[in-house]
C-alpha cells in the first residue's frame, strides 16, 4: 500500500507567528508575546470545545482567542483592527523548508494530504496563498467531524477519507499534542522540531521520527518503511 502523509497545517506548514508583523503596529515589542498567547488560547479553546462537545469552527476559536489576548495585554483594539488581524491570519506564510520538503515527499511517491483543525475553506485559502496547494491530493478538516485534534475520532476520520490504514500513514506535525494523538490512534508520526528549545510532552509516547525540518522527511520515512 502507498504511504500516506497527513500534514498538520498551522504551526507545521504555516507559521502562525507570521502574524507578528501585523501585530507590531498594535503591540510594539509585545507582538511576539501577543502572538504566543493568541496561539496558545486558540488551541486551548479547541481542546475545551472538543471536550465540552460545544463545537464552533476553528475561526471562532481564533477570534475568541484574539479577544482574550487583547484583554490580557490590555490593548484596546477596535473591531476593524481585529478584523484586519483575522484577515492576516488567512494569509500566513509557509515556513522556509516547506516547499522543498513537500516536493521531495511527492517525488518519493508518497500521497500527501493536509489535515487540520482549520475549515477546508480556510486551509485551501492558506495553501493557495503560500503557493503549495498543488502538492496535496486533498484537504481533510476536523470540521467534517465537528470536533478537534486530538479526539481519536478525527484521526480515524482522516484514515477513512484518505482511504488509508494507520500503519501506512504518518502524521507530520510540529505540535506534540498532535503527534501523541496520532500515535495513540494507531498512526505513525514525525515530530518536526524546528527549534532546539521545543519540548515534547513527557508522556512516555515518543514520535516515530523527530527531525528539525521537512528537508529530510522523505528520506527518513522511506528508511523506516523499508522491509526488514
Ligand atoms: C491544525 C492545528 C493543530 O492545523 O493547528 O490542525
Amino acid at each position: 500500500m502507498a504511504i500516506t502523509l497527513a500534514f498538520d497545517v498551522y504551526g507545521t506548514l504555516i507559521d502562525t507567528h507570521g502574524v507578528v508583523i501585523a501585530l507590531e503596529k498594535h503591540a510594539g515589542n509585545m507582538a511576539p508575546a501577543f502572538s504566543r498567547i493568541w496561539r496558545e488560547k486558540q488551541l486551548e479553546y479547541s481542546f475545551r470545545r472538543g471536550l465540552m462537545q460545544n463545537y464552533e469552527n476553528f475561526a471562532v476559536c481564533t477570534r475568541n482567542a484574539l479577544d482574550y489576548a487583547c484583554s490580557y495585554l490590555k490593548l484596546a483594539l477596535g473591531e476593524q483592527d481585529r478584523e484586519a488581524l483575522m484577515a492576516a491570519y488567512k494569509r500566513l506564510p509557509a515556513f522556509d523548508d516547506v516547499e522543498a520538503g513537500l516536493a521531495q515527499a511527492k517525488n518519493a511517491g508518497f500521497k500527501l494530504f493536509a489535515f487540520s483543525n482549520g475549515s477546508a475553506e480556510a486551509v485551501e485559502t492558506l495553501l493557495d496563498h503560500a503557493g503549495i496547494r498543488n502538492y496535496f491530493s486533498g484537504v481533510v478538516s476536523t470540521d467534517e467531524m465537528k470536533s478537534y485534534k486530538p479526539n481519536p475520532g478525527v484521526y480515524s476520520h482522516f484514515l477513512r477519507r484518505a482511504g488509508a490504514s494507520g500503519v501506512d500513514t504518518w502524521l507530520i506535525s510540529s505540535n506534540p499534542f498532535d503527534v501523541i494523538g496520532a500515535i495513540s490512534a494507531g498512526m505513525r508520526a514525525a515530530w518536526i522540531k524546528r527549534s532546539s528549545e521545543a519540548l515534547f510532552d513527557p508522556w512516555g509516547i515518543e514520535p516515530t521520527l523527530t527531525m528539525s525540518s521537512l528537508l529530510h522527511l522523505a528520506e527518513q520515512v522511506k528508511q523506516q518503511c523499508k522491509p526488514i
